[in-house]
């Protein structure tokens, strides 16, 4: 009688809204700065929120963090930032960065109470907590020793226009003789502030050559955009995912006379200005057991074609891989759509029916595109399929629609034309991958 009271008050609290009390301890009395909010901002917010980071301010200090307190409320409770877009409820990943509940509570809490610093720790001891997470900042990538390959663009890219996005191929030669395994991938931004992302791409045809800083506006672009491309997706860099590096005994490989190519996206700059961004590439030091395989879903894997999003339509594309034909274990998995693109889903059925949930984005964000490393070895078993929707919203109820008056959108490396890929790096399977870490 007792325990069905309790859930009836439970219930009760829960329709009220009130469900935060019942689960989160309430602190607005004693929430300060240097107890609650710095281990927070620090464990979420400081990768890119630093003097040399990608963000456009630091959150590494107080008064940094104070002086934009009510800002921070609003970017973390509507979860803009941090800027992690997969739902955590569906598939975990290793490069997850999500505010807990609680967290989100407790900056709403120290925002409304009155942004108590608290009690100081010494400036030692602040210098302390900074340096570590400065050395964390600065050890992430390949260390120089490491470095294998080390290519930047031929001549830096002049963004001569103020104010204007810009989206440009380029293209890196290599044309390595032997073929070799890479064990890590890094993009290095030349211009952190403008740099909004990039796609890395191989090619091994020699003919994509022509395309150095190519606008995507430019109609020689078709020229190249059916050319069968050795890797479509070797990586996508946004701010915050610097590097894929691939799992112990693993590699990708490297096809010789490898070029690649780069679509890049800057944002609009308030002055003149250049880039000159790199790529970093670590080869493996151990034999490789196993081979990193690309499965790449595109257009043609759509099952209800053709792949065009009428004006003024909210249209679900459905995919579907050929059978696995062998048990394999995926390492990360990436999406892409363009600026229709609202929402995506992929999952696993197994031969027995079984549903192995991979991704999904509820509200897909052209502007934070990643590669989502799995925390563990992600098992599909022979005989399953892989299966991914898209929806798309081509109305003008789309803030991102590029055109005004809505038209028919096709398949096109422009960014106003579409797109609908799922890209899954995999090796074989083998025993004890599912209790391996990634
Ligand atoms: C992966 C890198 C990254 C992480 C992690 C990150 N930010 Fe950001 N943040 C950015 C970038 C880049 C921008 C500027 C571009 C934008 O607004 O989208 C930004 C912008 C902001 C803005 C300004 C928003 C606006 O509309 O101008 C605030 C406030 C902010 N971040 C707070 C935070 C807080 C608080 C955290 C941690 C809870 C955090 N950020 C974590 C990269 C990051």
């Amino acid at each position: 009688m007792l325990v069905f009271k309790k859930n009836i008050f439970r219930l009760i609290l829960c329709c009220c809204g009130l469900h935060f009390f019942m689960t989160i301890p309430v602190y607005s009395q004693g929430i300060t700065y240097n107890q609650h909010i710095a281990p927070i901002i620090q464990t979420h917010c400081v990768s890119c929120h630093n003097p040399n980071g990608v963000a456009p301010f630091s959150l590494m200090t107080f008064t940094d963090v104070s002086s934009r307190a009510k800002f921070i409320g609003f970017v973390t409770k509507t979860k803009y930032m941090p800027p992690f877009k997969a739902d955590n409820s569906f598939q975990h990943y290793k490069n997850e960065n999500i505010l807990s509940p609680e967290e989100i509570q407790i900056i709403q809490e120290w925002v409304n109470s009155g942004t108590n610093e608290g009690k100081r720790v010494s400036k030692k001891q602040q210098l302390t907590i900074l340096d570590s997470h400065v050395n964390k900042i600065q050890n992430t990538g390949i260390l120089p020793q490491q470095v294998n390959i080390s290519v930047g663009m031929s001549k830096s890219f002049q963004i001569t226009e103020v104010g204007k996005e810009e989206f440009r191929f380029f293209h890196i030669p290599l044309q390595n003789k032997d073929p070799h395994y890479i064990k890590s991938i890094q993009f290095i931004p030349g211009n952190k502030k403008l740099v909004h992302h990039s796609r890395v791409m191989i090619d091994t045809t020699g003919e994509i050559a022509g395309i150095d800083g190519l606008s995507e506006t430019d109609t020689n672009i078709y020229k190249y955009q059916t050319k069968p491309l050795a890797d479509p997706f070797l990586f996508g860099w946004v701010p915050g995912n610097d590097q894929i590096s691939f799992p112990e005994g693993t590699g990708k490989l490297l096809y010789p006379k490898s070029d690649f190519i780069l679509n890049m996206h800057y944002s609009p700059s308030p002055v003149e200005t250049s880039d000159s961004s790199s790529i970093r590439i670590q080869f493996t030091d151990k034999p490789v057991e196993r081979e990193v395989v690309t499965l790449a879903l595109t257009e043609s894997n759509i099952s209800n074609q053709p792949f065009i999003i009428k004006a003024n339509s909210t249209p679900t594309f459905y995919m579907r891989s050929p059978l696995i034909p062998e048990d394999i274990s995926l390492i990360s998995i990436m999406p892409h759509m363009h600026l229709l693109g609202k929402s995506f889903k992929a999952f696993a059925v197994t031969p027995a029916g079984d549903l192995i949930p991979l991704i999904s984005i509820p509200e897909w964000d052209f502007n934070w595109q990643m590669t989502y490393t799995f925390q563990r070895y992600t098992l599909v078993p022979k005989g399953s399929v892989i299966y991914a929707e898209a929806k798309y919203d081509n109305t003008t109820a789309n803030e991102r629609n590029p055109n005004r008056i809505p038209k028919d959108v096709g398949y096109g490396w422009g960014t106003k034309d579409e797109m609908m890929n799922l890209v899954i790096y995999y090796v074989k399977y083998k025993q004890g991958d599912e209790n391996t870490v990634l």
